[in-house]
């Protein structure tokens, strides 16, 4: 459930390196119990954001805070709080799984917990890797299992996680969100960057877009949902141009492409109508799909 509480606000977040920037005057705010999906491409700042907002590097300007304080200030018990996976994560590979994990739970809680930590345990349960082997014995999808499993396991209020699935096979994947729905059914925030924009949207309450270190967007997935229209092809035994034609009143035709025979249009209009002007002409395939957050990405970023 998303709460009314403000979990991370950030106000003109900028950070330039040397010359170069990395963000521009981010704006955000994500309230407690929200999954929010940081999207962009290659280079767009993702990484720089959540580096800033875990306190590793500094902005040039801006402020952030997190859980109503300001984030340079109480460092400490924001770490405390926080659960964090950095893009390239980096293993103590000598430590077995186990060791790994239970040193960090101790470093992190300032309590012992031997070798049994129930939280840890059941996050452990869910994928199926030997913890009492070696890391440098593992894969890369292995040790990436290891850094969500961290992120989780001393039960954080906020979860920050750059780019969680990379390196993840599909079952993983799978694996992996199911954990990010169950952690909010406890009330958890995660914050989680990626690229890969279909995987956001099977778990995230918004998405914001960000281009060339600009916030360029903010959507709620539900009124995405509801307001997205619809991709729609139709193919039919006459040439598309003529198709394209009749259907003059309903689609512009500049915004029809023709690819393989095929009319392709973004429909938001009314649906009665669109199916009372099919009806009309002989149709050889029709599909009418809700576009991908893949689409509503692209139309943003080009858009801009
Ligand atoms: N340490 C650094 N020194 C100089 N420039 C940097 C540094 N880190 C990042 N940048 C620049 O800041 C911009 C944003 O980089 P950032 O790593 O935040 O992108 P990203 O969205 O995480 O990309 P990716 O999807 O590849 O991980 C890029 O132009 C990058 O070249
Ligand atoms: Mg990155």
């Amino acid at each position: 459930m998303i709460r009314e509480t403000s979990i991370m606000e950030l106000r003109g977040l900028t950070k330039y390196y040397r010359s170069s920037p990395g963000i521009m005057d981010v704006n955000l705010e994500i309230k407690e119990g929200e999954i929010f999906g940081f999207l962009g491409p290659n280079g767009a700042g993702k990484t720089t954001t959540i580096r800033l907002i875990i306190g590793l590097i500094k902005p040039t300007k801006g402020e952030i805070s997190v859980f109503g304080k300001s984030g340079t200030t109480n460092h400490r018990e924001i770490i405390r709080n926080i659960g964090y996976i950095p893009g390239d994560i980096g293993l103590y590979t000598e430590l077995s799984g186990n060791e790994y994990l239970y040193h960090l739970l101790k470093l992190r809680t300032g309590k012992s917990y031997g070798n049994y930590n129930e939280n840890l345990v059941s996050l452990q349960s869910r994928f199926n890797i030997r913890f009492d082997k070696k890391i440098k014995t593992y894969s890369k999808g292995m040790r990436q299992i290891v850094g969500i499993i961290q992120a989780f396991m001393h039960n954080p209020r906020l979860v920050i996680l750059d780019e969680p699935t990379s390196g993840l096979d599909p079952f993983m994947q799978e694996e992996f969100f199911d954990l990010i729905l169950q952690e909010k059914e406890n009330g958890k925030t995660v914050f989680l960057s990626s690229h890969i924009l279909s995987e956001t949207e099977k778990v995230c309450d918004r998405v914001g877009i960000l281009k060339k270190g600009r916030l360029i967007h903010v959507e709620k997935m539900s009124r995405y949902r509801k307001m997205a229209g619809k991709n729609v092809k139709i193919e039919t035994p006459e040439p598309p141009e003529r198709t394209v034609e009749k259907l003059g009143g309903i689609v512009e035709s500049r915004d029809c492409k023709i690819k393989n025979g095929r009319i392709e249009f973004y429909y938001n209009g009314d649906m009665q109508e669109l199916i009372g002007a099919l009806a009309q002409m002989q149709i050889r395939d029709f599909v009418c799909e809700t576009p991908r957050i893949e689409d509503l990405f692209f139309r943003y970023y080009e858009e801009e």
